[in-house]
């Protein structure tokens, strides 16, 4: 519920003419189809970065949809790491085949589907390259397949880099979100003082803080923040003490 790793989702039922291509080169006959073509259903799903790819890859492995409401049970058939072992054409995703039971009119029955799961980066490249096999007859002249090895290569340095801005955001947030906890512990830490404290060593204290606070130093901020605390367990002591000199 924080953060979202898929960019966005992808889904097609193959072509008849897919299909009896596919049939013709595997020869698989017709009543094995169902069987054999694991990809009859295909879902793609984008993210945008690689360590997001693991996450959706255990949605599927802890088999998170059965807490919807039209809950289908899925159990992986199948995974393949083409992003740690990528294919030699140069080719990367993670791919999984997965049964899901659907409703029919004859009884519920398990179907298989893909998943591929890959960057945007990565299905950049697959789309091309799909493209060019399509142009060539899956005949890629040797220059081109090389000059696609080098852009696989590049994918993967660009992919990289993207991780690393990412965890550099996530960083800043991070460091934004204790800033302000202490802010506002220091400000709360402040407004207590205003009972105890005498007014003159409340206005030192608030200089003090507006010195601190414009060196935009986090660590600074914190040692105040624990010094406020001290003073403010003196004022505590003090004023207990006071209470018993009193009974
Ligand atoms: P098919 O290639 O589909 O006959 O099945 P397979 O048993 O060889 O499985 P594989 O995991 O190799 O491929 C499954 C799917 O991944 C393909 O149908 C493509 O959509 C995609 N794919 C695999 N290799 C490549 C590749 O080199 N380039 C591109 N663009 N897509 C690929
Ligand atoms: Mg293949």
């Amino acid at each position: 519920g924080i953060y979202c790793p898929i960019e966005r989702v992808e889904g097609r039922v193959k072509t008849i003419a897919s299909i009896l291509d596919k049939c013709q080169k595997k020869k698989i006959a017709p009543e094995r189809i169902e069987d054999r073509i694991v990809d009859l259903a295909g879902i793609r799903i984008i993210c945008q970065f690689v360590e997001d790819i693991d996450r959706v890859v255990k949605v599927y492995l802890n088999n998170y949809d059965i807490h919807f409401e039209n809950a289908m049970t899925m159990d992986v058939k199948q995974e393949r790491d083409y992003i740690r072992q990528m294919k030699t054409s140069g080719y990367r995703s993670y791919h999984m085949i997965i049964f899901y039971e659907v409703d029919t009119l004859e009884g519920p029955r398990r179907l298989q589907m893909e998943v591929q799961i890959r960057t945007m980066a990565m299905n950049f490249w697959a789309t091309v390259e799909h493209s060019l096999q399509y142009k060539y007859k899956r005949n890629i002249p040797e220059h081109i397949r090389e000059r696609l090895l080098n852009a696989a290569d590049a994918i993967i340095v660009l992919d990289n880099e993207m991780s690393n801005v990412r965890s550099e955001i996530m960083d800043a947030q991070i460091s934004f979100q204790i800033q302000a906890n202490i802010v506002a512990d220091i400000l709360n830490n402040i407004q207590n003082l205003y009972n105890v404290a005498n007014k003159r060593e409340i206005v030192k204290i608030q200089d003090e803080f507006y010195r601190i606070y414009a060196m935009n130093d986090i660590e600074k901020l914190e040692r105040f923040d624990k010094q406020l605390d001290m003073i403010a367990e003196g004022y505590r002591a003090q004023a207990l003490s006071d209470t018993t000199k009193i009974t």
